[in-house]
């Protein structure tokens, strides 16, 4: 099977990228992780790509010089898919449709529920039961774009940091599990 190429953009603890990389290590998965690229110098994440071997860019810069430059590498690398992974920035309309289709994100709630930040504050204030994560495909509308693949949480604390856990945990499934999903292979 000849893998797909894929990039995951990071701006801090890379924890969803250390679980795909492990993942995709097994040869039936669709993807490999060509490159990483990290838009803040501090990332912890980019330890992941160190350790694993993977090449890594960092480009902590404004916008539109960030985007020129990924741009290029993207392009040299021939990247067929871009995984967003706690990537704080937000990409612009060029920027999308040169990847248009291409570019995946994983949001920390069941959208449409809880867009944009503070999504565990916010359903501790709702007194919800239940939340989770999604992963979606990345168009012009904050974390508005078509959904691949959500999983449910139970909520089993009121404090934050735990709520997060349980959601990361499984975020380091769903992600992987999605990108199975986009290239049929679940
Ligand atoms: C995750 O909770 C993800 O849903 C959100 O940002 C967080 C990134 O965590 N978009 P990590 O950097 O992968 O540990």
């Amino acid at each position: 099977m000849v893998k797909k190429r894929a990039c995951v953009f990071i701006s801090g603890n890379g924890s969803n990228l250390k679980a795909i990389i492990k993942n995709s290590r097994d040869p039936n998965f669709p993807v490999k992780i060509n490159l990483v690229i990290s838009n803040n110098k501090k990332a912890f994440g980019i330890k992941y790509a160190k350790i694993f071997s993977i090449p890594y860019n960092i480009i902590d810069e404004e916008k539109s010089k960030f985007e020129h430059k990924t741009l290029k590498l993207l392009e040299e690398n021939k990247i067929d898919l871009i995984c967003l992974a706690g990537f704080m920035k937000i990409l612009s309309k060029n920027f999308l449709r040169v990847f248009k289709g291409k570019i995946i994100n994983i949001h920390p709630s069941l959208l449409p529920r809880y867009k944009g930040l503070n999504t565990f504050k916010k359903v501790i204030k709702n007194k919800d039961n239940f939340t989770g994560c999604t992963v979606h495909y990345v168009n012009e509308k904050l974390d508005g774009g078509k959904i691949i693949l959500k999983k449910r949480v139970e909520i089993k604390s009121n404090v934050e940091e735990m709520v997060k856990k349980s959601v990361q945990l499984q975020e380091h499934k769903a992600y992987s599990i999605a990108i199975r999903k986009i290239y049929n292979k679940n």
